[in-house]
């Protein structure tokens, strides 16, 4: 009998939001429209769409494991050293091969309560004790990480912009924060949903710090739209990039996520748009939780978390929103049970939504409101 690890035994699989395909499956809708994973809802960049079409034909060959010219145009792009640099089927196989290169099962690693799933996920599938802080009015509680640290402590993950409350962490805490982390302690900073915070001063950006115990972590899968293709890269330090390059597996990303990453990179009109676009649509969804009296917290992100009075009625709501077509995502396995987080859509789907959201809340005749900002 094969023994199956207690840690593993103890995980469950990971429950992705719900697809159109699966809901139009179960109901009988007239239209449905998806602001549960945080895509792009202008589609992938139209240069990336050409140059996998460019690249289809040289599919019998091997990816380039190293990805030469991609880390090549993000080290320009980036001002970045391309010994920096490593790229990764997407963010998430980042964060796990750099869970797996610099702790060991007697380590703890410390992150927030309400941050990112993956980084649950890619500590707990390696038996790794995850310690999490919880958060100071939805926010990272950046002092109470620091007192968290013990001798075991190997790793700290920080997410800013933070899915999925969309807050953001300024530069002068997070600067202050780096230099009371002790160096033997490797801090992750995720950086997934940069392109839309990039516009505030206050936004420290990881790729121009240099410190030694620190590696940030992007994506493609967001504002360039390319989520269907898994490809995201990671900076940090030479010796952290070259102990990354032992644990990853060889012939990722693929061919054609590493051809389309290399021309997002270089569509410049279509990250505006999708910036343009974002910052209308959200807009559109504060009035609407405004008018609504949903109480929500003021993103830097694509995604904007309502705050039900509890689990319940996220529940109640995020089914409600299902039978009308609307598919939201309820963040329970975030940590956040009363948490609905909702993301920016297309002016005619945020239009769409914003109907549908208030025909929801009216239905539920709510009797008591959070206030949470
Ligand atoms: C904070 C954060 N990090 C990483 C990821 C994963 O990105 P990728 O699609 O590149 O794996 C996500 C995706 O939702 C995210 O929200």
């Amino acid at each position: 009998m094969i023994k199956i690890p207690p840690f593993v035994q103890s995980l469950k699989p990971y429950k992705a939001g719900l697809s159109i395909e699966q809901l139009a499956r179960e109901k009988n809708l007239e239209r449905i429209v998806k602001l549960a994973s945080a895509e792009n809802p202008l589609g992938p960049s139209p240069k990336a769409q050409a140059a996998i079409a460019n690249a289809i034909s040289g599919l019998h060959r091997y990816p380039d494991p190293s990805s030469y010219d991609l880390v090549h145009a993000i080290a320009k792009k980036y001002g970045v050293q391309p010994n920096h640099i490593i790229c990764g089927h997407g963010a998430d196989a980042l964060l796990s091969y750099i869970v797996s290169a610099f702790t060991s099962e007697q380590n703890d690693i410390i992150t927030s309560e309400g941050t990112f799933i993956g980084i649950y996920v890619a500590t707990r599938k390696m038996g790794r004790n995850l310690v999490r802080v919880p958060m100071k009015n939805y926010e990272f509680d950046l002092d109470g990480i620091l007192d968290a640290i013990t001798d075991k402590t190997a790793m700290i993950y920080v997410a800013n912009p933070n899915n999925p409350t969309g807050t953001l962490i300024k530069k002068q805490d997070f600067e202050a924060f780096m230099e009371q982390v002790p160096d033997h302690i490797m801090v992750i900073l995720d950086e997934a949903y940069t392109a839309y915070a990039t516009g505030n001063p206050d936004y420290p950006n990881g790729v121009t710090y240099d410190y030694d115990n620190m590696v940030v972590t992007r994506t493609f899968s967001k504002a360039y739209g390319l989520a269907g293709l898994r490809i995201g890269f990671a900076v940090g330090p030479d010796h952290v990039i070259e102990a990354l390059y032992k644990v990853k597996l060889p012939f990722e990303p693929n061919n054609l996520a590493q051809v389309a990453a290399i021309a997002a990179l270089d569509d410049e009109e279509f990250l505006q748009q999708t910036i343009d676009l974002n910052r209308k649509s959200l807009a559109m969804l504060y009035q609407c939780f405004e008018d609504n009296h949903l109480s929500y917290i003021r993103s830097s992100t694509n995604f904007i978390l309502v705050i039900m009075d509890s689990e319940a009625e996220a529940l109640e709501f995020a089914s409600l929103c299902l039978d009308n077509g609307l598919i939201v995502r309820h963040v329970d396995t975030f940590g956040i049970p009363n948490g609905i987080r909702i993301n920016s859509g297309t002016l005619d789907e945020t239009r769409f939504a914003v109907d549908v959201i208030s025909r929801v809340v009216h239905s539920m005749k709510r009797t008591s409101k959070t206030i949470v900002n």
